[in-house]
C-alpha cells in the first residue's frame, strides 16, 4: 500500500495499479506533450496506447465526484497540429468522465514559440473532468466588477403604490475560464532549483485549480510531478498529495522543494494567500524560521 505526502519514482501507470479504487480527491498534472521533450530520454514510452491506459486508471482512483484537471498542449508536426489534446479530452470522456470545463492557460512571458507563419503560440487547455458531478466547488472571485452598487429602489407596482427594492452587486464575480499567469525564470515560482525541469507549470496555476476543486484534508494527485509544484501547492493549501515521477533527477528536485515545507509545523505554514500573493517572501520567511530556529 502507498503512503500519502510521498513522491514515488516511478512509471505512473504501475504506481497508480497500487492505489485502491476511489481513493484520490483531485488530480492536478501536466502530461508529456506529444514528442516534444526527452524528459531525460523517459519520452520514448509515452504514446497514446500509454495515455489511455493512465486515463482508466485515473478514472478508477479518482472519488466519485473527483475532479482531474489535465493542463495539455499539442505539437506541431509538419506544419499540422497534432490534435492530441482533443482525441484525450475525448478519450476521458469514453472512460466515463464529464468534461465539465475546457479552460484555457494563457502564459505571458517565457520564450517565444511556433512559426514564421502562424501567430505566436501563448496557451495551452486545461480540461477540468470530474467523475459525476464535482463534489466540492469553490468558484474563484476576483474579477473586479465594472458596476457595484448598493442602493434601495423604488419599483412601481400594478396598483400605483411603490415597493422598495434593495439592489446589491458584489464588488468581485467569478473569474473567466481563461487565466492568465507570468511565465519563466523566477515568475513560475521562485524555487530555483525547479527550473532545471524543461517544462513546470506555474505555482499560482496549481493554487488555483486544488482550491477551486478540492477542500482542506483532501488528497491531490500528480501523476507526472515533474519538479513537484503540484506537492509543494498542495501542502502550502492543507492538503495531502501523493504522486509520480519517472525520472531520478526530477524527483529529486520535487523532493528538495516539499521537504522545506514538510519540516514546518502545520500552524506555522504561510497562508495560501500569503503563499501565492507574496511568492517572493517564501523563502526569506524559511530563512528567517531557520535562522530564528538555529537550523541555519
Ligand atoms: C510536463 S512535465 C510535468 C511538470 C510539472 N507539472 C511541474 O510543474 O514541474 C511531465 C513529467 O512527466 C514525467 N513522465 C513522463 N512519463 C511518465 C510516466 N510514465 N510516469 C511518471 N512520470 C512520467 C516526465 O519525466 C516529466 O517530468
Amino acid at each position: 500500500m502507498l503512503e500519502i505526502n510521498k513522491i514515488y519514482c516511478m512509471d505512473c501507470l504501475e504506481g497508480m495499479k497500487l492505489l485502491p479504487d476511489e481513493c484520490i480527491d483531485l488530480t492536478v498534472t501536466s502530461p508529456p506533450y506529444d514528442n516534444l521533450r526527452s524528459y531525460n530520454g523517459n519520452i520514448e514510452q509515452w504514446s497514446f496506447e500509454k495515455f489511455q491506459g493512465i486515463a482508466k486508471e485515473l478514472y478508477r482512483v479518482t472519488k466519485q465526484g473527483g475532479v482531474v484537471v489535465w493542463v495539455i498542449g499539442d505539437a506541431t508536426v509538419k506544419g499540422s497540429e497534432t490534435g492530441t489534446s482533443f482525441r484525450q479530452a475525448l478519450w476521458f470522456k469514453d472512460c466515463g468522465f464529464n468534461l465539465h470545463d475546457t479552460m484555457i492557460y494563457i502564459k505571458n512571458g517565457g520564450i517565444n514559440s511556433g512559426s514564421l507563419n502562424a501567430y505566436q503560440q501563448k496557451f495551452e487547455y486545461m480540461f477540468v473532468l470530474s467523475k459525476g458531478r464535482p463534489k466540492t466547488i469553490n468558484l474563484i472571485k476576483d474579477r473586479p466588477n465594472k458596476y457595484v452598487e448598493d442602493r434601495i429602489k423604488r419599483k412601481k407596482m400594478k396598483d400605483g403604490t411603490y415597493k422598495e427594492q434593495h439592489f446589491k452587486t458584489e464588488p468581485f464575480g467569478t473569474r473567466y475560464n481563461y487565466w492568465i499567469y507570468d511565465t519563466g525564470s523566477g515568475k513560475s515560482t521562485k524555487d530555483k532549483i525547479a527550473f532545471n525541469h524543461p517544462a513546470i507549470f506555474p505555482e499560482k496555476l496549481a493554487e488555483d485549480h486544488i482550491t477551486s476543486w478540492s477542500k482542506e484534508g483532501d488528497v491531490v494527485l500528480d501523476p507526472f510531478m515533474g519538479s513537484g509544484t503540484t506537492a509543494k501547492m498542495a501542502l502550502l493549501n492543507n492538503r495531502h498529495f501523493i504522486g509520480f515521477e519517472i525520472s531520478k533527477e526530477y524527483c529529486n528536485i520535487a523532493n528538495e522543494r516539499i521537504s522545506k515545507i514538510q519540516s514546518i509545523p502545520s500552524n506555522e505554514k504561510p497562508t495560501s494567500a500569503e503563499s501565492s500573493i507574496e511568492e517572493t517572501n517564501l523563502l526569506d520567511w524559511l530563512d528567517e524560521l531557520l535562522v530564528s530556529e538555529g537550523r541555519r
